[in-house]
């Protein structure tokens, strides 16, 4: 379908990055309240709020929306940001547990739910250094 107020990035079909901030808000959430994401928890800093900025932000540039995440981070790499932080199958299996709940709780799209899941999935397991249908 070709219409002209069709989204035209991942970015306008979510609605925004107001739409990301709720998803990445709920992410977090999630993270701290529920003892089902102890160890993620246990990797992260004690004050989230950086971390909820920067997802949003990350997560805007990666939809194809603003791009002011790589504003003093032109060679950051996803992945490599990553490496050393010793991210093994169950601490990616929680991340994507409590994303597929964030984005339950806050997306009224399944399809496109899906498909970023499945994105997020491949990336997780990469950076677990395991296969991605492992932990789909
Ligand atoms: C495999 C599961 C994952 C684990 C266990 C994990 C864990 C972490 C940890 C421990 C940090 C640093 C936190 C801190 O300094 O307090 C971090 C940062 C971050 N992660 Fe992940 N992560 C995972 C997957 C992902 C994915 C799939 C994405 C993107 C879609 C992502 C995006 C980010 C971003 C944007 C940051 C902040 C980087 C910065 O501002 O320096 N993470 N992650």
């Amino acid at each position: 379908m070709t219409t002209a107020n069709a989204p035209r990035t991942p970015f306008d079909r979510i609605g925004g990055e107001s739409e990301i901030r709720r998803l990445v808000d709920r992410f977090y959430d999630l993270m701290e309240s529920d003892p089902a994401y102890a160890e993620l928890r246990a990797m992260h800093g004690a004050d989230l709020f950086p971390m909820r900025v920067s997802l949003t932000g990350y997560l805007t540039a990666w939809m194809g929306g603003p791009t002011h995440w790589y504003e003093g981070r032109e060679k950051s790499c996803i992945m490599s940001l990553h490496r050393g932080l010793g991210i093994d199958r169950e601490t990616a299996d929680q991340w994507i547990h409590a994303m597929s709940r964030a984005a339950r709780d806050t997306l009224d799209d399944p399809p496109f739910v899906q498909s970023m899941l499945q994105a997020m999935a491949h990336m997780s397991a990469s950076m677990a250094g395991i296969v991605p249908d492992d932990i789909a």
